[in-house]
């Protein structure tokens, strides 16, 4: 049932890229300049006149989450707020109909994230979910939906559903750009092509195994762990810090690569690794000075980079390369060798993998 794999973690690594395929398979249409989903169909007109998007969920679900954050807001030019269920059912959110609520959730089974559903149904708004569990909670409860179809996850640590929930979350940002004229059309164009070129991308980028063992061998007693990131991959590094402290149980942090100097570069001495999400689109610039600061207090830099970095290369103790995209999409490349990193790291510590210590696949009690 794993495949011929060791764990179900890796399995559905290397399944990303034909579960991403299954993701857009139907909804995305490139060469028609066809990018439709029913649920989305169904309810365009709410959509079309959100005033606000708030996205609810936990876990790395939230991590996708504010992925889409910065998407929707690029592409849509719709203001959004992402937010922990938990905090959100608890505060006395403000919630106008005109909001629409944006619940993730790979299992549609978080109690948090079903409970933040009702209140914002009770507000009057939309509530849209974006579930992979086909009859789950949360996918009755929602007003529609569309499911990421990457199959059964059974690997505690979520991997195939993160970058399929971004899949979709890409796609829907790409309808609303459309029909709101907030992009321009040739990018319109050139993001759907990019987005139906990925799944090959994502297997190129599974090729950096190697590579990544390779570094798992050298830091894998290291007690602690930065990642950095900016914009679209500031959550990236949030999610690469989860998967490592999850499964190998290594105290990792994700940061935001310029609030280094507010704080987390105290911790940078020639012990810490600091895992650096650094494609060439994106503030590489800034990135490129963020790791000069590393390097200078002598942190071991592991950057993942776009084929063909030079820059990055000469500072960097080890470089990952990713194949190149369009800058929204880098996310679901710069993901992929973060969660071998964090795989081979927990299989070399003899940890459970598939089923960390104190953790559930679904968290149905808040
Ligand atoms: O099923 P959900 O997407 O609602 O789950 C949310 C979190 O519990 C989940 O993402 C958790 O953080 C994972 N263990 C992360 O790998």
């Amino acid at each position: 049932e794993k495949g011929g794999y060791e764990h179900f973690m890796l399995k559905e690594i290397y399944e990303q890229p034909s579960v991403i395929k299954d993701t857009y398979r139907g909804r995305l249409l490139a060469n028609k300049g066809i990018v439709q989903m029913a649920g989305v169909e169904d309810n365009i007109e709410k959509f079309l006149n959100a005033e606000r998007i708030i996205i609810v969920a936990c876990g790395t679900s939230w991590h996708a989450g504010l992925v889409a954050e910065y998407i929707f807001e690029e592409f849509a030019r719709i203001p959004v707020e992402v937010e922990y269920a938990s905090e959100f059912r608890y505060r006395n959110p403000i919630i106008n109909p005109k909001d629409v609520v944006i619940a993730i959730s790979q299992s549609g089974e978080t109690a948090d994230t079903l409970a933040a559903i009702k209140l914002a149904k009770e507000k009057g708004a939309f509530v849209f979910g974006v579930c992979n569990v086909v009859g789950s909670s949360i996918s009755r409860e929602t007003h529609a939906g569309a499911y990421t179809h990457a199959g059964p996850e059974i690997g505690v640590a979520s991997t195939k559903a993160f970058t399929t929930q971004i899949t979709i979350l890409t796609l829907i940002s790409l309808r609303l750009a459309k029909a709101k004229g907030t992009m321009s059309n040739s990018d319109f164009h050139r993001y759907l092509q990019e987005l139906e070129a990925i799944p090959e991308k994502v297997a190129e980028a599974l090729a950096t195994n190697d590579i990544a063992k390779t570094i798992a061998s050298i830091y894998k007693d290291a007690p602690n762990c930065l990642y950095l990131g900016r914009g679209y991959n500031f959550p990236v590094a949030l999610e690469g810090a989860l998967k490592l402290k999850e499964i190998s149980y290594i105290h990792a942090e994700g940061y935001p690569a310029a609030e280094m100097k507010h704080g987390p570069i105290a911790l940078i001495d020639e012990k810490m690794p600091v895992i650096i999400v650094a494609p060439k689109q994106g503030h590489y610039d800034k990135v490129v000075s963020n790791i000069q600061e590393i390097k200078s207090r002598s942190g071991k830099i592991i950057a993942v980079v776009t084929k063909g970095d030079t820059q990055v290369k000469e500072l960097a103790d080890h470089v990952i390369e990713i194949p190149d995209t369009a800058e929204a999409l880098t996310p679901l490349l710069t993901t992929i060798p973060l969660q071998l990193l964090s795989y081979h790291i927990a299989v070399m510590r003899g940890c459970n993998v598939d089923q960390p210590r104190n953790l559930a696949k679904s968290v149905t009690v808040e």
